[in-house]
């Protein structure tokens, strides 16, 4: 997901190019306004923490842009490719490390389990936003 600030700041090209030229596939896009309810189940692993409430105003503060990317170790890849969740420590190179500065302004949400991934994927798309298709490019990308 690009959160809002990374929408604001028009770094939303420049996110999703940095996915596909790793060879990831986008298989659902859209851009929604986040409602409440919907944060804060996503972000219900950090309901008991001192900053849950303002990281909800923050993820509804403005569109973002959710997406479901594919690959081979989606998971671990997309959040290496994200960065450390300080952006602070985050390495350059990394979508936090080039483009953030604070916390609380981290540019991208990325699932941390296959687990979460599927719980997440439910709560912002129907099985019929989310889209099954071959690319040729994928004979160039993977050792088959
Ligand atoms: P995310 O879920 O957004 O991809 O980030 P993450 O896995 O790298 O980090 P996580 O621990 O899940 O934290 C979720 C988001 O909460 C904000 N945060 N604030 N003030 C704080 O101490 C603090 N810690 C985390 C960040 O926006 C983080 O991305
Ligand atoms: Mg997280």
């Amino acid at each position: 997901m690009v959160k809002p600030d990374g929408v604001q700041r028009g770094l939303v090209g420049e996110i999703i190019s940095r996915l596909e030229k790793k060879g990831l596939k986008i298989i659902a896009i859209k851009m929604l306004k986040i409602p409440k309810e919907v944060a804060e189940e996503h972000y219900r692993e950090h309901k008991a923490k001192p900053f849950f409430s303002s990281l909800i105003s923050y993820i509804t503060s403005g569109p973002v842009i959710s997406m479901v990317i594919e690959g081979k170790n989606a998971i671990k890849v997309v959040r290496k490719l994200v960065g450390a969740t300080n952006p602070a420590e985050a390495e350059p190179g990394t979508i936090r490390g080039d483009f953030g500065l604070d916390l609380g302004k981290n540019v991208v949400h990325a699932s941390d389990s296959l687990v979460s991934a599927e719980r997440e994927i439910k709560l912002f798309f129907k099985d019929e936003e989310i889209f099954d298709y071959e690319r040729d490019i994928d004979a160039w990308v993977y050792e088959r």
